[in-house]
């Protein structure tokens, strides 16, 4: 078993002071802070300061100046550092607890971790970059630098397991929802969380927990999504896109997180309060799978064509086989597009 990490101080999590640096640049962003200003209000050196602008330069922040006559940021930087986001996710869970990292191997595996340590609900891990990213059924997730979204969020829900898939389905119609205001044409929804734009994934969503039969100890919802990248790297580029790559432009990051953790903040409490049924019902306005897409199931034991035929209240798909054998209940698996 990994051993635990402690709560305090994670190894490898983003320096206060570096968030301070950030913050206090993108507060100021249009006037020239010195150099010795910033040390003394975060309390370090000079050289320290001049260290670290020259690390957020290569992640892409662009800070004018240098330590003799001060610096300033050109714009506000699309870093998800956690002073940025904290006075913006007021009044949700989320804004309690961020750890941010510039590198990490899974922000998923971090917040298993931190759910066994004790972390309390609503605990966010984000990174800038995953070196070990993973998607379900076993697949990695391809993680580039402060290109997409990497996130895992801490839940403690008072529900029983067979209630997690509708968690799934909170998340997926949260980000699907969030990505939307930034796109043309609408993203649907491939059950159970696939985010796609023009028939290509630019998100996905992955669940683990741990659990007894009769209840959730914590679940970790990993969100994965593309959003600057501006080529998707092969084999994936058939089957993968961004938000760039569909809109020609660029898209901030920080404000696409914000809206995302809003959502999720309020689908979920709907859920706790009303049960499955609004968010089914959300799934099958926003997703295309919910009744009558033709399909392919895939599973561990055999691959079927068929009908979507709605979600049963524990949010399993249903699908009606063309083999005539029947109503499936598809509880995980594969689900592509049948032509
Ligand atoms: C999928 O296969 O569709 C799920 C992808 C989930 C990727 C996200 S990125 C943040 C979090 N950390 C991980 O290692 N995976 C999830």
């Amino acid at each position: 078993m990994a051993t635990k990490r402690t709560l305090a101080e994670l190894p490898g999590t983003t320096d206060r002071r570096i968030d301070a640096l950030l913050t206090l640049l993108a507060e100021n962003a249009t006037i020239v802070v010195s150099g010795a200003k910033i040390a003394k209000e975060i309390g370090v050196s000079r050289q320290q300061v001049w260290r670290w602008i020259e690390k957020l330069r290569a992640l892409g922040v662009r800070v004018k100046g240098h330590a003799h006559t001060g610096y300033h940021i050109e714009r506000v930087p699309d870093i998800l550092a956690p002073q940025l986001l904290t006075h913006r996710l007021y009044g949700t869970p989320f804004a309690r607890r961020i750890y941010h990292f510039f590198t990490i191997d899974s922000t998923n595996t971090v917040a298993m971790h931190l759910g066994e340590a004790g972390a309390p609900h609503g605990t966010v891990v984000l990174a800038e970059e995953q070196t070990a990213g993973r998607g379900r059924a076993g697949r990695s997730w391809t993680s580039e630098k402060s290109a997409g979204i990497y996130c895992s969020v801490l839940l403690r829900p008072a529900i029983p397991p067979a209630y997690a898939p509708v968690l799934t389905l909170v998340a997926g119609v949260a980000a699907r929802d969030a990505a939307a205001e930034d796109m043309d044409a609408l993203p649907d929804i491939r059950w159970p969380n696939d985010l796609i734009a023009s028939s290509k994934k630019f998100g996905g969503i992955l669940t683990e927990m741990r659990a007894e039969p009769d209840r959730v100890h914590y679940a970790v919802i990993g969100i994965g999504i593309n959003v600057n990248q501006t080529k998707m790297p092969e084999p994936l580029s058939g089957i993968a896109t961004s938000l760039r790559i569909e809109s020609g432009k660029s898209h901030s990051r920080l404000e696409l997180l914000i809206r995302l953790l809003r959502q999720l903040d309020r689908y979920y409490n709907e859920f706790l309060a009303e049960g499955a049924a609004p968010i089914l019902r959300r799934f099958a306005q926003v997703s295309s799978y919910f009744k009558g897409k033709r399909v392919r199931i895939t599973t561990t034991g055999e691959s079927f064509t068929g009908a979507t035929a709605g979600l049963d209240p524990s949010g399993v798909l249903r699908v009606v086989r063309d083999d005539g054998r029947g109503t499936e209940l598809v509880l995980a698996g594969d689900v592509a597009e049948a032509l």
